[in-house]
């Protein structure tokens, strides 16, 4: 078993830091194309107004996003998933970001649902892909494919490839959630580029975890996900260890997350 703490990762040092976002710091990796990216505790809601450090959440969201990326390559999705180093930190290739947030929507809640009027926990009759500017300062505006291939973000193909992979991600991740009694209502993706020789791949990158989705018990409704936090109705890393339990990511019997507990 490996034993690391938040602010005691081994090579946390020597390494260094390329970025560092609310919730995730990037290092050089120890390969040319490769970044490490680790898991924080801290958690942000509503542009970073709300901010908590929740004991124990990055060990869970490096082990599920590592868990859904290892998924999608399973099923041909390309992602930036490498390899786990430990218990808070994978190895990523490193892409180049396209400045845009994906969302899938199957379900009507949260922005969607304030922003339309549509009661939160309405079916849609077919999945939605809205994307939004990565802009902090502009508070990530919702934008249309005309500002995206206008304003050069992305092209035209490239946007149609991105709402290819986002759908095909929905399909996969929507199934192995409702295998464990869990709906997923929506998701937030980022897809970065990667150049082999001249040819452009676009590859699933950032994180899936549930700080990235909504994620809804289907018997009961509960929430298992970041508005446990946003809307303070709950312990979230309780949430998150269920939706980890059921996915057979911790064993069953482990010790609450906040003791390093996790078998390598
Ligand atoms: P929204 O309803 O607030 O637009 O969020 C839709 C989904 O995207 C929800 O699962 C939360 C996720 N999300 C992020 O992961 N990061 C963000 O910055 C935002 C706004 C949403
Ligand atoms: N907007 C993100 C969220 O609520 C986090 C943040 O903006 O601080 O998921």
């Amino acid at each position: 078993m490996l034993l690391v703490h938040q602010n005691l990762g081994p090579d946390m040092a020597r390494r260094n830091k390329l970025y560092e976002g609310k919730t995730k710091v990037l290092y050089d990796g120890p390969e040319a194309g490769t970044f490490v990216q680790y898991f924080k505790d801290d958690t942000t809601a509503f542009n970073a107004e709300k901010q908590a450090v929740i004991d124990g959440k990055g060990v869970l969201n490096n082990r599920l996003s590592e868990y859904f990326m290892n998924g999608l390559t399973t099923i041909g999705v390309p992602n930036h998933f490498l390899k786990r180093l430990n218990m808070r930190e994978q190895l990523i290739r490193s892409a180049e970001m396209i400045p845009l947030e994906l969302i899938v929507r199957n379900v009507s809640a949260g922005s969607f649902s304030k922003r339309l009027g549509i009661e939160e926990g309405t079916p849609l009759p077919r999945p939605i892909v809205e994307f939004y500017y990565k802009d902090k300062k502009l508070g990530n505006p919702l934008v249309a494919e005309e500002h995206i291939v206008a304003l050069g973000w992305a092209s035209q193909q490239d946007l149609d490839d991105m709402v290819a992979i986002a759908l095909r991600v929905n399909d996969f991740t929507s199934g192995i959630l409702f295998g464990v009694g869990i709906k997923l209502i929506d998701f937030k993706l980022e897809i970065g580029r990667i150049w082999e020789n001249e040819y452009q791949r676009l590859i699933v990158a950032d994180e899936i975890s549930p700080d990235t989705c909504r994620l809804w018990d289907m018997e009961t409704g509960e929430k298992l996900d970041k508005d446990v936090f946003r809307h303070d109705i709950g312990n979230v890393a309780d949430a998150y260890t269920e939706v980890a339990r059921r996915l057979g990511v911790l064993q069953q019997n482990n010790q609450p997350v906040t003791k390093p507990t996790l078998i390598n």
